[in-house]
């Protein structure tokens, strides 16, 4: 915990053409009423030009810098104000973190730690304030000035200057602060929100790209509405600024209401850009926008947590994503991508938990694991409670957290309680690295006419977690009857212990099994016959999946599978298993032919 919280930061940015000074007015209260510890503040390479308590210059004995700190020994143990006077040297800056220049542009990328290289400040997401910053500039360079929240005044200043002044509303952590200076237009329209207000958006680039940015319009549109249709989440201020950047390092930022992007996530025109293309930046827009309730106003209290607003917002573009399109195709591209990138870091040198025990430089945290396989982790909230049970969590959780600081187990908690859930030991899901491996061996018995499906797991060792527990894996099942329709499910045995399936009359074609030990059995009753079964239906959790499926299942399958995503996976599996038979062939010399059954199937359509 902080000695010290900041409630309000005014920023003042004086922006030249060989140095900028930034002069920052902070109010400070300690967490402690009348208890003054040391106040160590965040700095990354500035230049100290003079630091004030209450007003007054402090003595070179009260405070201490060094080239990452400046610590005041023994500041006032009740609210006081805190001004410090810093010179930077954006031109020069080519780490793409803190003040930079763009293409004769001002711009800045703060996320994870880069405010630091701004002022001096506790630069740590727990830490939320409300700011303001005024901006000024040379007029003729830098016309546009662009900051967090609402205008509140501008004007031209003495020698050519003018100035801006930005007021954000909203506290927030330092990472998501943002400035824009430069020679920008913008593509401008509005949005009108479910409460009846209007907000303003605006996409801003060098005029050239503006004719490129309908699609990033349209997705921005399509996005703000999805939010408030399928969480009730409205947004909350009367302006939305994009700013689309040639140097980025990442994809995009979503810094409170001025999010900046890679040009390349925001420009496309139908002559060049790939439907690809324009599917990416629909998710990046969406991603961003969503990060307004999950990030920013409700956000990491450390970057441990980072998965918290990583994991649930990609969960989140990817469901915006599905929803504006095909769900299947969606789907079947995110697995994938985890099975692509996030399997094999996860069995490599490189694996981590979602939920990092520790980092060296946090910028190498920005993971396939925290951000894909966290958002299979929030997926499986899903799955495991509904889509009303989870819109239930969200809501709580945002009555709970709004304007906090939070941890994962927050969120747990917050999904576990808006439904009386048993959630067993899901948690291990940000804890333990490494891919689960899970095993079905199935079995049907004619005389009880049952159907067995008996599980096992193994988590392998990673580096550090040489032993693992069992997971909690939520199985999403359906069987298919000869006819290849989905047998209604009504009851389930797991461990010998009865569980209704159909809690109504509606029939229940697929049911989520709750794996939770090393081996367990669950046997469906009432099978009239054989039934081929539809395992993991929808990826429902980020395993690698062995089953005895035989190719004439896998064939079934392929064909009737009401489930898109077995359905494919049906062929994936299929394919590799003819494969490796066409090689076991060719080594034993046998003539290679490829199975007929695949055309015969494939045609049946
Ligand atoms: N908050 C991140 C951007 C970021 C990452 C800043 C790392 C600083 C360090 C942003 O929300 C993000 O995740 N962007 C992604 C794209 C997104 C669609 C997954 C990116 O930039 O690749
Ligand atoms: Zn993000």
């Amino acid at each position: 915990m902080p000695d010290y919280y900041f409630e309000t930061v005014d920023l003042k940015f004086e922006l030249g053409e060989d140095k900028t000074i930034v002069s920052s007015k902070i109010a400070v209260h300690p967490r402690v009423e009348g208890v003054s510890s040391p106040l160590v503040l965040n700095g990354h390479d500035l230049k100290l030009v003079s630091v004030k308590v209450d007003g007054n210059e402090l003595k070179k004995e009260d405070y201490h810098v060094s080239s990452r700190h400046l610590t005041l020994s023994s500041p006032p143990s009740s609210t006081f104000t805190l001004e410090i006077v810093t010179e930077i040297y954006p031109q020069s800056n080519t780490s793409l973190e803190g003040l930079y220049k763009s293409s004769g542009n001002f711009c800045t990328q703060c996320e994870a730690e880069g405010f630091r290289k701004i002022t001096f400040y506790q630069d740590r997401p727990d830490i939320m304030a409300k700011y303001t910053c005024r901006i000024e500039a040379d007029k003729s360079l830098y016309p546009v000035l662009l900051s967090n929240g609402n205008l509140i005044e501008e004007g031209d200043l003495q020698g050519g200057k003018h100035y801006a002044l930005w007021e954000d509303p909203f506290k927030k952590p330092s990472y998501l602060f943002a400035l824009v200076a430069g020679q920008l237009e913008s593509r401008d329209d509005t949005f009108v929100t479910c409460s009846g207000r209007t907000v303003v958006l605006r996409i801003w680039t060098p005029s050239q790209d503006v004719p490129k940015t309908a699609h990033a319009m349209y997705s921005l549109k399509a996005a703000m509405k999805w939010d408030e249709e399928v969480f009730g989440l409205e947004y909350d201020l009367d302006l939305f600024n994009i700013v689309a950047v040639p140097d980025f390092n990442m994809g995009a930022m979503e810094n409170k209401s001025l999010n900046i992007f890679n040009s390349k996530l925001v420009l496309a025109s139908p002559e060049t850009a790939t439907d690809m293309d324009y599917a990416a930046i629909l998710g990046v827009i969406g991603h961003e926008y969503f990060h307004n309730w999950t990030g920013n106003r409700v956000t990491c209290r450390d970057w441990f947590q980072l998965s918290l607003k990583e994991g649930l917002t990609v969960f989140r573009d990817q469901e915006f994503s599905s929803d504006m399109g095909s769900r299947t195709v969606k789907r079947i591209s995110d697995v994938s991508k985890l099975r692509s990138y996030q399997f094999p870091q996860d069995a490599g040198p490189m694996a981590h938990p979602v939920r990092p025990h520790s980092y060296i430089k946090m910028d190498n945290f920005y993971t396939v694991t925290v951000y894909e396989k966290g958002a299979e982790v929030v997926r499986m909230y899903k799955t495991l409670l509904g889509s009303s049970g989870f819109r239930k969590g969200m809501d709580l959780y945002f009555k709970r957290h709004d304007g906090q600081a939070v941890t994962c187990e927050d969120f747990f908690a917050a999904m576990r309680d808006a439904n009386g859930a048993d959630f067993a030991n899901f948690l291990l899901w940000y804890s333990q690295a490494g891919t689960p491996r899970l095993k079905v061996t199935t079995s049907y018995n004619p005389e009880t006419r049952t159907y067995s499906l008996k599980f096992s797991q193994e988590v392998p060792p990673t580096p550090g977690q040489p032993v693992k527990e069992p997971m909690f894996i939520p199985v999403a099942v359906g069987l298919l009857d000869s006819s290849g329709k989905d047998i209604p499910l009504t009851t389930v045995y797991n461990d010998g212990r009865l569980q209704t399936v159909a809690s109504t009359d509606e029939p229940v074609f697929t049911t989520v099994l709750r794996v939770t030990k090393k081996e367990e059995e669950f046997v469906f009753s009432d099978i009239a016959e054989r039934p081929v079964p539809s395992l993991l239906r929808g990826y429902s959790a980020p395993v690698r999946l062995d089953s005895d499926l035989t190719e004439s299942d896998l064939f079934f399958l392929l064909a009737h599978d009401s489930d898109g995503f077995n359905r494919w996976e049906a062929g994936q599996v299929l394919a590799r298993k003819l494969m490796l038979n066409l090689v076991s062939d060719y080594q034993k010399n046998i003539p290679l032919a490829l199975n007929p059954m695949l055309w015969m199937e494939l045609e049946a359509y």
